[in-house]
Parts: structure tokens; C-alpha cells; sequence
């Protein structure tokens, strides 16, 4: 019985805090980097990335990088190593990231 419960919880726990950082705002069902990665990486990160300083300009730079990018953009407000400098993506941006990895870093 006491197994049962704890697992339960467990289970309660795990699906509470996804909703917590899922912002409730779908993701696609299958994240891929030109859909959708591409577009956030352009708009908040290569006007600092670009070709020449640690770009973040294709695929596979993206790519190679996409743990330090998630350890980066996931950092707290204040926090002098989070990305993109000076402010934050969005829960939904960092989601649709986090996921992408999950999901295996598809390109198409
Ligand atoms: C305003 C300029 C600016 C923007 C915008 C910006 N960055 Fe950066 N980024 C930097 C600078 C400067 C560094 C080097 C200093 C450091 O490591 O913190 C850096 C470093 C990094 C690193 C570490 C690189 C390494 O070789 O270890 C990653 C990963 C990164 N940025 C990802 C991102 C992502 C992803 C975004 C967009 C969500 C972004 N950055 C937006 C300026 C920026």
C-alpha cells in the first residue's frame, strides 16, 4: 500500500511540475530546428552569434552547442552567464528547445 501511494505521488508530482514550466501553451508535436528552433535562435541570439563569435548561425552549430544553450537560456534573471544576454526567452521558447533536444535534435 505504502509503495502504491508513493508512486502516485510521485507520479502527481513529476506531472505538476511539467505544467509548471509548460506555460500551458502548446508545443509542437514534433520539434524541429528549421520549424521552429531556427526562428527564436535568429531572433534572440545571432545578433551577438554570428559568423566569427561563437556563432549560433546553422543547424549544426546549434547543433554541437545545444547543452550549453539549454544550461544558458535556463539560468535564473540575474544569473551573469544567462542567454540571450540581458534578458530571457520565453517558458514557451525555452520548452520548444528543451524539447527539440528531447525529441532528437531533428533538423527537418
Ligand atoms: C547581447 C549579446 C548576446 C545575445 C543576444 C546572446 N548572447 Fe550568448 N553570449 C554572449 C557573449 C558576450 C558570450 C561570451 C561570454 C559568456 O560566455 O557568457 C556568450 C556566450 C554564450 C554561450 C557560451 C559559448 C561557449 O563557447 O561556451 C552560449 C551557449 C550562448 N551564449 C548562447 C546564447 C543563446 C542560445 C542566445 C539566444 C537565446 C544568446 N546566447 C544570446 C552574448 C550574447
Amino acid at each position: 500500500m505504502y509503495i502504491i501511494s508513493s508512486a502516485v505521488l510521485l507520479i502527481a508530482c513529476e506531472s505538476r511540475t511539467y505544467e509548471e514550466i509548460s506555460d500551458k501553451t502548446p508545443v509542437a508535436e514534433q520539434v524541429t530546428f528549421n520549424k521552429d528552433v531556427k526562428p527564436i535562435i535568429d531572433a534572440n541570439c545571432i545578433s551577438c552569434h554570428s559568423p566569427g563569435s561563437q556563432a549560433l548561425t546553422d543547424y549544426g552549430q546549434v547543433k554541437n552547442n545545444i547543452d550549453n544553450i539549454i544550461n544558458r537560456i535556463s539560468r535564473p534573471t540575474g544569473d551573469p552567464l544567462k542567454m540571450p544576454q540581458g534578458g530571457s526567452l520565453s517558458p514557451t521558447q525555452i520548452n520548444i528547445i528543451t524539447k527539440w533536444k528531447a525529441d532528437g535534435l531533428l533538423e527537418n
